[in-house]
């Protein structure tokens, strides 16, 4: 078989990584009713997404060495299609850093890490606040575009293409 293959590492901080996102994402966006009464209020509701973002930002660091250990034989893909594809997963990766760093890079005010250390506000002039907040927000939109190319392409692989894409990150398929 030519497909990369996938450490059970990498497999596991794909799919943990995938949840956590959702799950940030909901945390602004869905029911705020909900969620503030399952919190116990806004204060908490961005505890947890600040939280599960510096998460995610320790999982994509440990994601970026296990990937380098990890020699994948290349897949017997056109040289086009290999290119597409190492930059759909970087610029994935890029946004994996860039919108926690300027989620920890914009707040002006410290906030407590799963309730449990202080952490920041770092000492930045105003005008750096300012970008990152813009980053942080322009990458949501970067993100949300992407993931939907990003899924679209693994499903794509395993009901049109029926190649073993998929089944190559989740093994329950096989
Ligand atoms: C927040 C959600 C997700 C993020 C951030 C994400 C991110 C990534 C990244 C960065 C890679 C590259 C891994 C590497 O080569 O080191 C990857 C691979 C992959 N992802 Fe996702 N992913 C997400 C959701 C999904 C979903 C929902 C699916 C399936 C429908 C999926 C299917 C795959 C597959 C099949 C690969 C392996 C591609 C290959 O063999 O070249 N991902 N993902
Ligand atoms: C993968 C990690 C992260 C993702 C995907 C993410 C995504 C988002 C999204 C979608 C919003 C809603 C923006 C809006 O209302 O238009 C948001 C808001 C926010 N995020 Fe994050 N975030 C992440 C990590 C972080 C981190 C680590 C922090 C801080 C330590 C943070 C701080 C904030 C704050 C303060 C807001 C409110 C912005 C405002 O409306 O003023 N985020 N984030």
């Amino acid at each position: 078989m030519t497909r990369p293959r996938f450490t059970r590492l990498q497999i596991a901080c794909h799919w943990l990584t995938a949840a956590l996102i959702l799950l940030i994402v909901a945390l602004p966006y869905g029911s705020e009713a909900f969620f503030e009464a399952l919190l116990g209020g806004k204060g908490n509701v961005f505890t947890l997404h600040k939280s599960l973002g510096v998460l995610v930002l320790l999982l994509t660091v440990l994601r970026l060495f296990a990937r380098r250990r990890a020699v994948e034989p290349l897949p017997a893909k056109p040289p086009l299609e290999r290119c597409m594809v190492a930059a759909g997963h970087g610029l994935l990766y890029l946004l994996l850093l860039a919108l926690p760093l300027s989620g920890l890079l914009f707040g002006s005010r410290p906030f407590s890490l799963f309730w449990l250390v202080e952490v920041g506000p770092l000492p930045l002039s105003s005008d750096v606040r300012g970008l990152a907040k813009d980053v942080h927000i322009l990458g949501q939109y970067l993100l949300f575009a992407m993931l939907i190319g990003h899924a679209g392409a693994a499903l794509w692989h395993h009901y049109v293409r029926r190649d073993d894409t998929l089944k190559g990150m989740l093994p329950l398929l096989r």
